[in-house]
């Protein structure tokens, strides 16, 4: 995870080298922290005019088989039950592998051709030796994985061993963009994170998406900085 630096306002930031996109230089942003809280301890959905909405909360029943990365009672029901009726939203599975979750992310960055052995050896580390520190959300519609996001936790010494979120790979499917699965999923996020203790959750955007996580409640908090290592791969990002 990343290593963390001190804004002039004293706000710890993380200098990491993030997936997103680097055409232009990154911004840190923040949720509310503690000196803000959240009312209702979960951000009100942004309803969409032009979507059908469910009456009922949608978190699947998932079966021992299909166990996704963390439980149902972390999903926001407030955000599954916003969502129109083929959509559900939920903990990413193993299976997930052969139902285009990959393919969403390369919206976001270059991927790579991971195998399915890779695949499934990067999915247990996170659930055994990462076991509470990754949350990856999916957005599934009909079969396929249409939006995902990240929340990774970070473990502190600071603020009395504090909890701090980091929302990673944000992504929304091309042609699934601007029917607020975006601001869904983000606020599906902080919904986890307020429910693990985090005490407050950043990221890092480019000036280009600034106004997305605007909307979702987040605020400009700081600079990024990135020192990459020779022979990255992922300098150009
Ligand atoms: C950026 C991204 C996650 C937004 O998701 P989305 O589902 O298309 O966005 P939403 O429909 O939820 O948008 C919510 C609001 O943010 C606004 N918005 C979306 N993208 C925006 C942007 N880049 N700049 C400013 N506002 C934006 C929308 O207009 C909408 O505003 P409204 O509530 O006033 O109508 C999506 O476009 C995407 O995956 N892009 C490619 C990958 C990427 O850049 N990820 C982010 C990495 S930091």
């Amino acid at each position: 995870m990343a290593e963390v630096t001190n804004t002039p306002n004293g706000t710890a930031v993380p200098v990491h080298t993030s997936t997103d996109l680097k055409t232009t230089p990154s911004i840190t942003m923040t949720a509310p922290t503690d000196s803000e809280p959240v009312v209702n301890g979960e951000p009100a959905p942004t309803t969409n005019g032009t979507t059908e909405t469910k009456s009922e909360p949608a978190v699947e029943q998932i079966s021992a088989s299909e166990e996704g990365m963390f439980g149902p009672e972390l999903v926001s029901p407030t955000i599954a039950a916003s969502l129109p009726t083929t959509y559900t939203i939920r903990a990413l599975r193993k299976s997930d592998y052969s139902i285009g979750f990959l393919d969403v992310l390369r919206v976001l960055t270059t991927v790579g051709d991971i195998t399915e052995e890779e695949w499934n050896g990067r999915y247990d580390w996170m659930t055994t030796q990462g076991k509470g520190g990754y949350y990856l959300l999916v957005v599934e519609d009909q079969g396929r994985i249409v939006a995902t996001g990240a929340l990774l936790v970070e473990r502190k010494f600071i603020h009395h061993l504090g909890l701090v979120g980091h929302i990673e790979d944000i992504a929304v499917a091309k042609d699934q963009q601007g029917k607020k699965l975006g601001l869904k999923l983000i606020q599906a996020l902080d919904f986890i994170a307020e429910k693990v203790g985090c005490y407050k959750c950043i990221l890092d955007c480019s000036e280009a998406n600034e106004g997305f996580y605007v909307k979702c409640g987040y605020k400009r908090a700081g600079l990024e900085m990135a020192h990459y290592y020779d022979g990255s791969t992922r300098s150009h990002l």
